[in-house]
């Protein structure tokens, strides 16, 4: 998939690549990022917009995968930036990301963080609570400016996706609640506050979608709303921002539709809505994540032990695991993967990948077919440039995977492979009590 292809010697080849070389030159495990998947992605996202000729944003949902580099790709391809916390914020700041693209999320931002936002004039926040309402709107009028900001409202509509990722519903920690009535306090309260200024409104409905009545449902909502607005206090959005979750393919039967065909269903109901409540167009806002980054890129392991248990199964362990993909620990998530170096041969038995962790959940792929793998055979796993390295941690102290980006034909480090001396970094020794 992407600009994968096969060598002659039967390598696999990632943007002009070869992943072979890759591994020896980077070690493994290591993150390879297809640079013009990610380039195709946006593409197909901003090129629905100028279709259709709306005025829109796309930001890209940082915590999918976070780095400079990335950052700075997200810059060069006119995509808007999601951050949900300081240390993203930083990254961003860091990147030289122009602030007046980022957006800044997160149902109990810190403030510290909103103080952080509001210094680096940012190009909006998405307030989620009432706490968050006051304490920005006292922190702007401190630092003397006025901030642009979202509402986020949890739109009551069910996302049919893994509870965890699911944040669209009811009774979710996220937004101002619709059915009690707590959205319309929250956008009077924030339209009458003169330290600032309320662009719009916010709506994320949950992760990994296949389908789009989920966001037809949330743009329905979201305009019985706007015309109860008008009509008591007379505010009118200019943005709304309908959130990511656009589902990817990550195993066969996944059935996502092309990115641009969310768009051009949202664009479609959010016209229709404007015009029967007689409203200009608002500009519309996505954050797409994983859509963005996930199938671009591919993990490499090296295959170490081997067990064999007869009539029973066969194991393959690998280098890494649940420390730099959660994925399959946390939500049962399936994964494809090929032998790198032997991309050409047929599958002609079936492994159970396992990572390294002493964990017995660790197990990144279940009967995965492959052609008879052995030691020192890499293995390469799709699909896991979203919530991969975002989500890797040093459980074990295992140290987390270098992360390159490839395209035609020349590979990048973005992120260096973490050594032994960074693991203790923060460590202090221990304190011997003085003895009197
Ligand atoms: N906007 C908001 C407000 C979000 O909460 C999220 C994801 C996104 C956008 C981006 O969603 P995406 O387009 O990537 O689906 N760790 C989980 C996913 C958690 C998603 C959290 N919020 C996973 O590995 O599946």
């Amino acid at each position: 998939h992407g600009t994968s292809q096969i060598s002659e010697q039967g390598h696999l080849v990632i943007g002009g690549v070869n992943t072979v070389e890759l591994a020896k030159q980077y070690g493994t495990p290591l993150f390879v990022y297809d640079v013009a998947l990610i380039r195709e992605r946006a593409l197909q996202f901003q090129e629905a917009f100028k279709k259709e000729n709306v005025p829109y944003q796309v930001a890209y949902a940082s915590k999918a995968f976070s780095c400079m580099a990335m950052f700075q790709l997200a810059d060069e391809l006119g995509l808007s930036l999601d951050v949900v916390s300081g240390g993203e914020l930083f990254t961003a700041i860091e990147a030289g990301f122009p602030m007046e693209r980022v957006h800044f999320h997160g149902n109990n931002k810190s403030l510290e963080e909103l103080e952080m936002a509001v210094e680096a004039q940012i190009g909006c926040v998405v307030v989620d609570n009432f706490y968050e309402l006051a304490e920005l709107s006292r922190i702007s009028k401190e630092k003397n400016y006025k901030m642009n900001i979202l509402l986020r409202i949890t739109p009551g509509v069910e996302a049919h996706t893994h509870d965890y990722i699911s944040t669209g519903q009811e009774d979710s920690k996220f937004g101002f609640d619709l059915v009690s009535g707590q959205v319309h306090e929250a956008v009077q309260t924030a339209f009458e506050d003169e330290w600032l200024n309320l662009l719009g409104v916010h709506s994320h409905i949950g992760s990994q979608i296949f389908e789009t009545t989920g966001f037809v449902m949330a743009v329905e909502k979201m305009f019985e709303l706007v015309v109860e607005w008008k009509e008591r206090f007379g505010f009118i959005p200019t943005v709304l921002n309908l959130g990511g979750g656009f589902g990817i393919r990550y195993i066969e039967g996944d059935t996502p539709l092309p990115a641009g065909e969310y768009v051009t269903k949202m664009i479609e109901v959010v016209k229709q809505k404007a015009t029967e409540a007689d409203l200009t167009m608002p500009e519309i806002w996505i954050e797409p994540g994983r859509s963005l980054v996930g199938d671009a890129g591919t993990t490499l392991y090296s295959i170490g032990s081997k067990k064999h248990i007869p009539n029973v199964r066969d194991y393959l362990a690998v280098d890494g695991g649940m420390s730099d993909n959660l994925r399959p620990a946390l939500y049962q998530a399936e994964y494809e993967g090929v032998l790198a170096n032997r991309a050409n041969e047929e599958a002609t038995e079936t492994f159970s990948i396992a990572g390294k962790c002493c964990e017995s959940g660790d197990m990144l792929i279940w009967d995965l077919p492959l052609p008879k793998a052995n030691h020192e055979d890499i293995l390469a796993v799709f699909c896991t440039g979203a919530y991969g390295y975002a989500m890797a941690n040093n459980y074990n102290r295992i140290p987390r995977p270098a992360v390159v980006f490839v395209e035609d034909g020349e590979a990048f480090e973005v992120i260096r492979r973490e050594r032994y001396e960074d693991l203790i970094r923060l460590d202090l020794p221990l304190v011997k009590k003085v003895a009197k």
